[in-house]
Parts: C-alpha cells; sequence; structure tokens
C-alpha cells in the first residue's frame, strides 16, 4: 500500500478523518510523540495496528480523546473517579495518560483483556482537529516497530511502517519527546506506571500520595506480574552497549577521559563536550530537565547511525521531576545497570 503523507490543512485533514471512518490506519503528531491511530471503537481496526507495529497481542493502547467531555460522549468508562476530574483539570489537555475502570463499549483490542482503559486528551493541535473531524476516540501507541525508539517526527514514522499504513500527517517535531506519563486510578490507591512529561511531584500536589509502581525505577523479576503490559516488554537500546554513570561532574568526565577509544562516546550535557576526548551526544544543558526528554530518543537514534561505537557513557539523571522519565528509559537501555563512580 502506498503511504500519504498528509499536512496539516483541512482538506488533508479531513482525508486522514475519512481513512479512519473507513477503518484505516494513519499517524499522527501528538505533543509527546507520533501515534498510530485507529478508531477506538472499531475492534479490526485497531487490530491492524497490532499487525502493523507486530506489537504483542497482550499490550493495551491508549484511546486519545480531545476534551474530558468526550469520555462521557463515547461512553468510554463505567466510572469517572473523582481523582480523574482534578487530573485532568490540572493537565488536560497534556501528556498525561489516565487509567480508568472501562466501559462495554471498548473492543478487547483496545484493552487487551484487561477491566481498564487508557484515555489521554492530547493537547497537539493537529491531533486534537482530526479526532474532533473525524468525531471518533482515536486507539493510538506509539507509531514505531516494537522495540525501534518512539517517533518524534513524521519522517520517523515513514522509516519505519512506510508502506504498511495508510497515511501520516505531519504536524512538525513533537516538543516533549518523550512519551506520556500514565497513571492508574483503577485500584484504591493512585499509582505512577510510567513517567513522562507531568511530573510526580505535579500530581501529588493535585491528588495526594501516588504510589510509584516498582517497574518504573527497578528491573522485575522474570516472572513478576506486571500492572502495565508495555513495561515488561524490551524497550529501546541503541546497538552500543550504554554504561550508566553516577556521580559529581569532575568524576564523569574524569572516568570518561580514562576510558576513552575510538568505540567509545558520552551520551552528556551540553556543559561537559568541551571537556570530554569522545565524541559527544548531548542531552541539553544540564539543568533543563526538559531538553534531557527532548533529546533523548534523538541522541540514542544519531549513535546508531555510527557503528564504530561500542560502549556509551552516559550521565545518570536523578530519578526526579521529568528527569525520572529519562532515568526510566535510560536504565532499560543501559540493562537496569548504574555504576557509581569513585570522587577523588
Ligand atoms: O505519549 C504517549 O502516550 C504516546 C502518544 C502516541 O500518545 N503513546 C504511547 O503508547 O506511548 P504506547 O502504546 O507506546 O504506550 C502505552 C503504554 C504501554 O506501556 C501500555 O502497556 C500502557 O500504556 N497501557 C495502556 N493501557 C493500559 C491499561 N489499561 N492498563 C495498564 N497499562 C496500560
Ligand atoms: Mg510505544
Amino acid at each position: 500500500m502506498n503511504t500519504l503523507l498528509l499536512k496539516d490543512n483541512p482538506q488533508d485533514i479531513k482525508t486522514a478523518a475519512n481513512i479512519l471512518k473507513q477503518g484505516g490506519l494513519v499517524g499522527i503528531p501528538t505533543e509527546t510523540v507520533y501515534g498510530l491511530a485507529a478508531n477506538a471503537l472499531d475492534g479490526a481496526a485497531v487490530a491492524n495496528i497490532f499487525t502493523a507495529k507486530g506489537r504483542p497481542a497482550d499490550n493495551p493502547l491508549i484511546v486519545h480523546i480531545c476534551s474530558f467531555e468526550d469520555i462521557k460522549k463515547f461512553e468510554l468508562v463505567s466510572e469517572i473517579p473523582l481523582k480523574a476530574i482534578q487530573l485532568a483539570k490540572a493537565f488536560w489537555p497534556g501528556p498525561l495518560t489516565i487509567i480508568m475502570p472501562k466501559s462495554s463499549r471498548i473492543p478487547k483490542e483496545v484493552s487487551a483483556g484487561l477491566s481498564t482503559v487508557a484515555i489521554r486528551c492530547p493537547s497537539h493541535e493537529t491531533a486534537r482537529r482530526l479526532i474532533s473531524c473525524a468525531d471518533m476516540p482515536l486507539a493510538a501507541p506509539s507509531a514505531n516497530v516494537s522495540g525501534s525508539p518512539s517517533p518524534t517526527s513524521a519522517q520517523h514514522v515513514l522509516n519505519d511502517l512506510n508502506h504498511k499504513i495508510d497515511a501520516v500527517l505531519d504536524g512538525g517535531a513533537c516538543a516533549v519527546g518523550l512519551e506520556s506519563t500514565v497513571i492508574t486510578l483503577a485500584e484504591k490507591t493512585p499509582r505512577l506506571l510510567r513517567p513522562g512529561g507531568i511530573t510526580l511531584e505535579q500530581m501529588e500536589e493535585m491528588i495526594g500520595p501516588i504510589e510509584v509502581d516498582p517497574a518504573v525505577l527497578h528491573k522485575l523479576a522474570d516472572n513478576a506480574a506486571v500492572s502495565s503490559p508495555g513495561m515488561k516488554y524490551k524497550h529501546y537500546a541503541p546497538k552500543a552497549n550504554v554504561v550508566l554513570l553516577k556521580g559529581s561532574d569532575s568524576a564523569y568526565i574524569r572516568f570518561v577521559n580514562q576510558h576513552a577509544s575510538k568505540h567509545t562516546a558520552a551520551l552528556c550535557y551540553t556543559e561537559d563536550i568541551n571537556q570530554l576526548q569522545v565524541p559527544c551526544f548531548s542531552l541539553g544543558k544540564q539543568k533543563e530537565e526538559k531538553q534531557h526528554a527532548r533529546y533523548l530518543f534523538e541522541a540514542l537514534r544519531a549513535i546508531d547511525l555510527n557503528p564504530k561505537i561500542q560502549t556509551v557513557y552516559a550521565r545518570c539523571p536523578k530519578a526526579e521531576g521529568i528527569d525520572m522519565a529519562v532515568y526510566n528509559r535510560l536504565i532499560r537501555a543501559a540493562g537496569f545497570e548504574v555504576k557509581e563512580l569513585e570522587e577523588l
């Protein structure tokens, strides 16, 4: 099939909406990463997402809507928890996904057999125009082939899915660059399942204490039960070995320079670059957490373009604020190992 490249103009949005109404698949921009969308209420259309991505069938999808009212309009949930109203008021539209008990209208392909559904209201204007033009909730995982990094441009989507999907709607580069925060409100205590652009601290200010699922910061035993099926699958790691180094600026620079060879590189902050004797891939400025999130996947992709690099020495961010999301993705890329550096 020929994959159409569509732009954000009224005619192309209509074309994309028509494809979705007929059960097709469209790559869509959001503020976090690009998604691969289908009509969330059409189980057969949603099943095609799994085929196109090579996604395991037991990994549920996020349903994207245009406003909080869409939850009722499309009858997506069996109950709206009070805390969902509070979180949505504070952070929607935006990079936050809320899990609630699902209604019978949600096809099993979306919820992967669970009794819950994940809902998100993106802030990207192109996505919002498409959802309201199509007048349907859109099920969409990240628009990458399973196992490769989430796409942050229309070109990344084409690199992975050209000829496998009906169209890609180009809405420019994604501002956040990492997938949304995922929280479940379907149990007694709210629990963070995936850190992202909305931080734990921001959410606790609105709804009080939130548990952090163990899988966010630690490797689970092979047979452990997971709350969010996506967490058990191998996440994107570059072909090179990623070594996460924890310590002061000077300890990091000393270690990387001591281990410099033509096969090593650094995944570091902008301030480190002129002190390092290896090729550098930047996470942005040390104190600018949002930059770390925005540059991480781009940097990992760039590392993969250089086959000489065998080992990447990466700065280990603190597991707080937006950096908790960066840490969550990086420890997976590093096989859950963090090396503590010796300080002088
Ligand atoms: O920013 C994002 O969230 C992007 C854009 C496109 O919206 N989407 C995204 O989707 O990252 P995906 O499918 O790559 O990640 C969704 C995560 C998976 O880890 C999945 O297991 C989890 O959310 N999830 C979805 N529904 C769930 C549910 N009912 N219960 C527990 N986890 C769920
Ligand atoms: Mg994904």
